[in-house]
């Protein structure tokens, strides 16, 4: 009887996923804030320091670079752009000296490159920077955010009580809701209940918010990328229910171009994105970008699994001599049978890439006819062209690095 109702319950909620129209894929963009953090220093830091100029020239590099038309379409500031204090009338006002047009100017020109325009708050009483909260305003900063033109806002959840957060992001976002502007809701309230050991309730989050982050900050290294994976491959029962169009569990910014992953290990974190259908906030000088890594931001084919309409979160189907495998159900199916993205990560540390024999029964795939096969990274490499499900295959994977595939059913 228990879990009859809850099963109910669940049913229910999904129902009522949030309806705003937006984030149907999972957002794509740009944010400041892994690699420029709280920089305010303009003049010691020019060219990084969170200002105008910083949005601008970021706009501009996203569309001259293809950024734009391969996805990345959301700009977005996070911490640190404000006053310290509200202005007379209480309403929220960006840092003068670095904003001297204010933000609807800035606004206005990232919206005429064709991009859309994001922003950071905090639900607390004062953002994890220092600077003004929403906490006592909701309304009349959702109504700042909707004039301003803003496309996506994140509510960050530092100075506020945990028992607070599901009234009072409940709230902000029926304020959202008011405005009639379509604006994607990213929420970080699961992330201060996760960390510290709760069980947040994505069943109620998918309801009121298009995308949540779920656990600790991302830092420019690979090992906090691949707690990351681990702890998502852990927890992934209870978080890939609850993604889908609309609603989508976050597990933080790309870190690809800056200084903490080495090549191999940025395929690694845009193959297991893919995967994760998380959102794709690059957060990087992309000015200053590598090409091999600006190539692992533009790969189309990678891009298109993070992006698939059916919208099924992946998951760790297995761990193999330390090599992980990861899979993904996406389009086409064909004769009634999904295609899958199949991610091979090395865990594996000791030197040579090291060599795995797999059959696609062994990773979950069953369609008699066999598969073809695309290696995603390596489009024109040696593989087989089609398998037949019991076929020996050997994958080498290189440590820390990735294999990443992709196998649609033959008809
Ligand atoms: C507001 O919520 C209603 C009900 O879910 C929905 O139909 C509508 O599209 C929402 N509007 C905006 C702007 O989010
Ligand atoms: C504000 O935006 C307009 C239109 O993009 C632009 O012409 C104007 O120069 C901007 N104002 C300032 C002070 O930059
Ligand atoms: C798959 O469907 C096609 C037609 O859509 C049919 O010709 C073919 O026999 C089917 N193959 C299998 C293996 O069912």
């Amino acid at each position: 009887m228990f879990f009859h109702l809850f099963t109910v319950a669940c049913l229910i909620f999904y129902a009522n996923a949030l309806d705003n129209g937006v984030a149907r894929t999972p957002p794509m963009g740009w944010m400041s804030w892994q690699r420029f953090r709280c920089l305010t220093d303009c003049n010691l830091y020019p060219d990084e320091c969170i200002s105008d100029r910083l949005f601008r020239r970021t706009a501009d590099l996203m569309v001259s670079e293809g950024y734009l038309d391969a996805g990345y379409e959301y700009l977005i500031i996070d911490d640190c752009w404000l006053e310290k204090e509200r202005d007379e009338n209480g309403r929220l006002q960006p840092d003068h000296i670095r904003f001297p047009y204010g933000i609807k100017n800035l606004s206005d020109y990232i919206h005429a490159k064709g991009l859309k325009f994001g922003m950071y708050e905090d639900y607390g009483t004062f953002t994890c920077a220092g600077y003004p909260g929403i906490l006592g305003h909701l309304e009349v900063d959702a109504n700042t955010f909707a004039e301003w033109g803003v496309d996506y806002i994140k509510i960050d959840g530092c100075y506020a009580n945990v028992e607070d957060y599901e009234a009072g992001y409940t709230e902000f976002g029926m304020y959202l809701n008011r405005t009639g502007r379509p604006i994607v809701y990213s929420c970080s309230w699961p992330a201060y209940l996760e960390s510290s050991g709760t069980y947040a309730n994505y069943a109620y989050l998918s309801e009121i918010c298009n995308l949540w982050r779920n656990w600790g900050d991302i830092q420019d290294s690979y090992g906090s990328m691949s707690k990351i994976t681990d702890w998502f491959g852990k927890n992934q029962d209870r978080l890939i229910p609850y993604a889908g169009p609309g609603h989508w569990n976050d597990p933080d910014m790309l870190l690809i171009g800056n200084y903490g992953l080495s090549l191999e290990q940025s395929k690694t974190q845009m193959a297991l994105w893919a995967i994760l259908a998380a959102p794709l906030l690059m957060s990087v000088d992309l000015g200053a970008i590598g090409s091999e890594e600006k190539t692992i931001l533009l790969n189309r084919d990678i891009i298109a699994i993070n992006q698939d309409a059916l919208g099924i979160q992946g998951r760790l189907i297995k761990t193999v001599a330390n090599i992980q495998i990861w899979s993904r159900p996406i389009m086409p199916i064909v004769n009634g049978t999904h295609s899958y993205a199949v991610a091979y990560y090395s865990k594996r540390d000791d030197g040579h890439p090291y060599a795995i024999t797999t059959t696609l029964s062994d990773v979950g795939l069953s369609h008699q006819s066999g598969y073809l096969v695309t290696n995603l990274f390596e489009p024109v490499l040696q593989e087989p062209q089609s398998l037949k499900i019991s076929e020996d295959f050997i994958v080498r994977v290189k440590p820390s690095g990735v294999v990443f595939f992709k196998f649609t059913p033959i008809p």
